[in-house]
């Protein structure tokens, strides 16, 4: 099959390379899926687990990409709940990836039921924003209707979904990022835009949450926002300053069949919009995630178009 691999770290997305590899075979508890269509996210190639394994043994050549929507070909010893023929979405473990390819091994629990109304390119690109909007803002950041929310790169990926689903939620959304994102990011719901290259971010005033996935010197700024009692989420690793009288999370997003099966519900009834800035094969991939010019919005690798 073909599939991208990278074998060097320090090469970042320079180094990605189609080649052949042997079609994958399901473990136990796995499917594999025919993917039709792959998402990656950028930082993928700098988090520890597209080059090692659990034990922190060289892995490479990995096959990068958490992010699939495809059919299930197979299923391995033991797996129940998804059927042969059936159409799936969902997240890889990060230690395994695998979804740059025309086909991937992934445990079954990872996935959900894709709905045939659902295109699979907008399949491929909920998991991970999804999922880790979802996460960040009701299991880690505990949001409530009525409070407010600072969304850092709120045009992006992640930023978009939580910009949505935290609007949906009754919170009053103040979402930031470039001069340019400011209708993009008012688009996707946000009440309030600040700009990162010319505002001054520390007149946003209290915030009950922020979502980081900036990090930095915006993130260290932001916890001087947050409310007594607030909290920061980050996406962007452990956080260096925390609030004086709050909570500061970092996580990793982790699967979840059923908060995908909300995510796609909502896309589904109109309630929340992707954000996929561009679509391409995986032959003219290892171009699309090196660009030349900027792209928000994620890049949508249609494998089998
Ligand atoms: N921990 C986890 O579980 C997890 C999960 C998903 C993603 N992530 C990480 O979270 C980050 C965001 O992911 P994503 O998919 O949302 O990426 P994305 O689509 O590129 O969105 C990030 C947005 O923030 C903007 N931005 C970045 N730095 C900025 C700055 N200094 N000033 C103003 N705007 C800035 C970006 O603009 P430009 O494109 O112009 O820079 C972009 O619009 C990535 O680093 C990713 O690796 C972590």
């Amino acid at each position: 099959m073909k599939a991208i691999v990278v074998t060097d770290q320090a090469a970042g997305t320079a180094g990605m390379t189609l080649v052949e590899r042997p079609e994958p075979q399901a473990a136990l508890n796995d499917v594999v899926v025919q993917v039709h269509a792959s998402g990656f996210t950028p930082g993928e190639l700098t988090w520890p687990s597209t080059w090692t394994d659990r034990l922190g043994r060289d892995r490479t050549p990995s096959i990068p990409g958490q992010e699939l929507a495809g059919v299930v070909t197979a299923r391995g010893y033991g797996t129940t709940g998804l059927s042969v023929g059936q159409r799936v979405f969902g997240l890889a473990d990060g230690h395994r990836g695998g979804t740059l390819a025309e086909y991937v091994a992934i445990e079954a629990r990872n996935l959900a039921p894709l709905p045939a109304d659902v295109d699979f390119t907008v399949g491929a690109s909920l998991p991970m924003p999804g999922l880790t909007a979802w996460q960040g803002l009701f299991e880690h950041g505990r949001l409530q209707a009525g409070q407010s929310i600072l969304v850092h790169g709120a045009a992006g990926g992640v930023g978009s979904m939580v910009t949505q689903l935290a609007r949906e939620a009754g919170a009053y959304v103040i979402g930031t990022g470039r001069t340019a994102d400011r209708q993009t990011a008012l688009g996707f719901g946000a009440r309030e835009f600040v700009d990162l290259e010319n505002d001054v971010l520390e007149e946003v005033g209290g915030v009950d949450l922020v979502f980081d996935v900036i990090g930095g010197d915006i993130g260290k700024r932001s916890t001087g926002l947050i409310r007594a009692g607030g909290t920061l989420v980050t996406i962007a690793g452990p956080p260096e300053v925390r609030p004086a009288d709050g909570l500061a999370i970092d996580f990793v997003v982790v699967p979840d069949r059923a908060q995908l099966g909300e995510v796609v519900r909502r896309v589904r009834d109109g309630r929340l919009r992707t954000n996929i800035g561009k679509v391409s094969t995986l032959d003219d991939a290892v171009a699309a995630f090196n660009p030349t010019q900027r792209i928000t919005g994620k890049t949508i690798i249609s494998v089998r178009p």
